[in-house]
């Protein structure tokens, strides 16, 4: 085991990265911005008419197993807008009332003792864990099996992709803090490993009320430690060997779990994000590696010779769950199989889960690629017909890509008891493309496989096979020349006409006048470089960010061309129209960095959840409810730039149809520090679940002791728990008069 004590932890915000400096084709030159300044107006920002969290018992809700029909009186985002809201609180509208129901540390069994909250608190394989972020919903029938329809009792598939805070390791689950120095001492390694993964956990409705279910038998974790099976074009390839896998079959653990995604079979998938920064390399490895196409690879993926891991995790001792996570070149032997130099191989994938058979080990779905994985969204599953899976890789340039499954849809697949024999069947063999835009508002997919010459031909990498290619799928879509987008988060398909959206959160290497390898100037689909001031600091790039939509052509989900326009770009209210506020967006509207994104089966509609931190100076993070049109429904525009140089460009874009008052209004704003994520709904879309990330993060460390300096001590202001310490949560939304979510 090397000595990493030289080196400090990583300081890097892990939810902001990039590491694409190909040169690939984009097609603007560079251009100046004359984009004045916006106004500091906002006006409004803590008028609050709505409901908080934490109060008391809902109203009386009407069956706990009516249809889905709307009701005759029904008008969809008929509720109040909520406003910007600094508070620590959620806030809802009038009539709606959401309540904390499951909280980081939260016992999954009868005999784990309650949760202090005072960072005292171990067991944490058998309470929830941190960060919760992507969640599905799986029902469960009165006799405990699957089911389709329930709509009072369910189980949520939840993920736990980090721990707060990055720059000072996880010290609200640590009683002092944590420490922040290297070696990390075992018992808080242990702890912080355990609290990152998924949960499953049943919830149930009893009367009116929604609670988990403490000593459920369905409940279950995985950790960054649980064994799991490869599965697909990587399963025991060369690429996957490691000391623990010596024939390549298997990994441990799954990271950073960012967005999820339900399969036509009911089964959990949930993607692999910032995982890269939870290994580190000795000083030394490109030496050890010499000769080896490895180190490009690594590099790629954000892995540098003598960089700091995240947490510290592989100083915690010898064993081999800490000697892991140091992924250098080690050992003496030709395949790897003496040490962890290709351990960081097993991570970066869509996971598939059973949420209902606890005996079954997750599965990595290799074939859809390895990035930092959001979430998957599937087409809309027609009969005879191969599924789309889209997904989106969230660093900064990075890029769109699509599955396709080799197998044609069976839709009594659908109701199968052994959902991962149906993962096995569509989600291990097919074929992995990635996107390129046009200027014109079409697109293509591009196929990356070894058949494709830029592939076959590509000299910075050279792939040996189609797992070498899942494995490093950023360095194939190099090769072919992929669209660099502003970092594209979540991902969803529009129920009523199969559209695919991406949410592009933000991208700060957007520049007018571009310098080094990682900035670009604006493009077609990424066309805005501008300066969002947060007080006296001004923001650059694309701070805000924009939702991107797609149709895929005659031949849906194995097209090779689309259409696109941009559903909505996201902007202060006051930001300067025609340039910067493109949709038009209004105090009710407006909104920074759109992530979260997810189409509500029963209601249709679009939510769009934020995790900013450019207009946090007005507001905390929140989420919109949309009813957006189509692509093309909007119109063409030209934005003209100059740069320093004097020379004018300009790019075309497509803007969706603006929203007006009626088809796009704020539903929710999360209390202090929070990134608002995740979306699960009951099948009559009478109860949402949401989640509410790391409250209270931008507290201090040196304030730890100090729960009066806490900048959110939400939920337990809600009345919610032990302890003042923040706590990440999901929480569930009802409508007071019994109604659908969003109506
Ligand atoms: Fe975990 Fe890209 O957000
Ligand atoms: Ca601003
Ligand atoms: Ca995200
Ligand atoms: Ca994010």
């Amino acid at each position: 085991m090397s000595k990493s004590n030289d080196k400090t932890l990583s300081f890097v915000d892990p939810d902001d990265i990039g590491y694409n400096d190909t040169k690939n084709d984009h097609f603007s030159a560079i251009l100046d911005a004359r984009l004045s300044r916006r106004s500091l107006l906002r006006g409004g920002a803590a008028s609050i008419a709505s409901a908080f969290v934490g109060s008391s018992a809902l109203s009386a809700c009407g069956g706990s197993s009516d249809k889905t029909a709307a009701t005759p009186t029904e008008k969809l985002l008929g509720f109040a807008p909520v406003a910007k809201s600094l508070l620590d609180s959620v806030i809802v509208p009038a009539g709606y009332t959401a309540t904390a129901i499951y909280a980081l540390g939260d016992p999954l069994t009868a005999s784990t003792a309650a949760f202090k909250n005072d960072g005292t608190d171990t067991d944490f394989e058998n309470r929830a864990g941190d960060h919760h972020d992507g969640m599905e919903w799986f029902g469960l029938s009165a006799d405990g099996k699957a089911s389709l329809t329930s709509v009072d009792r369910g189980l949520l598939g939840v993920n736990h992709e980090a721990t707060t805070n990055e720059k000072q390791p996880s010290f609200f689950i640590h009683a002092n803090g944590g420490t922040a120095s290297l070696p990390r001492p075992a018992a808080e390694v242990d702890k912080e490993t355990a609290i990152h993964g998924v949960s499953f956990v049943e919830v149930r409705k009893t009367g009116s009320k929604w609670e988990y279910v403490k000593d459920s038998s369905f409940n279950r974790r995985f950790t960054c430690l649980t064994d799991m099976e490869l599965s697909g074009p990587v399963r025991g390839n060369a690429l996957a060997i490691t000391k623990y896998a010596k024939t390549g079959q298997k990994t441990r653990g799954t990271l950073n779990n960012c967005g999820t995604g339900k399969t036509p079979w009911n089964s959990f998938v949930t993607g692999e994000e910032n995982w890269a920064g939870y290994f580190t390399r000795n000083a030394t490895d490109d030496t050890a590696r010499t000769g080896e196409k490895s180190i490009a690879a690594l590099k790629r993926y954000g892995s540098s010779q003598g960089g700091a891991s995240r947490h510290g995790w592989e100083t915690g001792g010898t064993d081999d769950k800490y000697a892991r996570w140091n992924i250098s070149k080690l050992g003496s032997s030709t395949d790897g199989s003496d040490d962890y130099r290709n351990e960081m191989n097993g991570m970066g994938y869509i996971v598939e889960m059973d949420p209902y058979d606890k005996t079954k080990a997750a599965k990595k779905r290799t074939a859809l690629g390895r990035f930092a994985h959001e979430s998957a969204a599937f087409s809309k599953a027609v009969a005879g017909k191969p599924l789309a899976v889209y997904m989106g890789d969230d660093s900064r340039n990075e890029y769109i890509y699509k599955f396709v499954s080799s197998t044609n849809w069976d839709a009594a697949d659908a109701s199968s008891t052994n959902p991962l024999a149906m993962g096995d069947k569509y989600l291990d063999s097919g074929k992995l493309y990635t996107a390129q835009f046009n200027a014109d508002g079409t697109g293509k997919w591009v196929e990356l496989a070894m058949s494709n010459a830029q592939i076959a031909a590509y000299t910075a990498y050279k792939f040996a096979d189609q797992a070498d290619i899942c494995v490093n799928s950023r360095l194939a879509a190099d090769a072919v020349g992929a669209t660099k987008m502003d970092r594209p988060e979540w991902c969803s398909v529009n129920p009523a006409n199969g559209e695919i959206y991406y949410a592009l959160t933000n991208n700060s290497n957007r520049n007018i006048n571009p310098t080094g390898s990682s900035q670009l100037a604006p493009d077609s689909a990424n066309p805005r470089a501008y300066t969002d001031m947060k007080g006296t600091t001004a923001q650059n790039g694309n701070p805000n960010g924009h939702i991107l939509r797609m149709k895929e052509g005659a031949d849906g989900s194995t097209a090779l061309t689309f259409t696109w326009d941009v559903y909505l770009f996201a902007a202060e209210a006051s930001a300067e129209a025609g340039k910067i506020n493109l949709s038009s967006l209004t105090n009710d509207q407006d909104m920074s960095s759109p992530d979260g994104l997810a189409f509500s089966p029963a209601t249709g509609i679009c939510w769009i959840q934020t995790d900013d931190g450019a207009y946090t100076d007005a507001t905390n993070c929140m989420m919109l409810a949309g009813l957006p049109g189509q692509v093309g429904d909007g119109e063409k525009v030209t934005l003209n730039y100059t740069k320093t140089d004097g020379s004018n460009l300009a790019v075309t874009t497509y803007v969706g149809k603006k929203p007006s008052a009626d088809t796009l209004k704020r539903f929710l704003v999360g209390p202090v520090g929070c990134e608002i994520t995740g979306l699960a709904e009951t099948p009559d879309g009478k109860a949402m679940f949401v989640n509410i990330q790391h409250p209270g993060e931008t507290t201090a460390a040196a304030n730890i002791g100090d729960p009066t300096k806490y900048t959110s001590q939400w939920p337990a202001n809600t009345g919610y728990g032990l302890g003042k310490r923040p706590r990440s949560a999901t929480i569930v939304i009802t409508k007071n008069d019994g109604g659908r979510i969003g109506s």
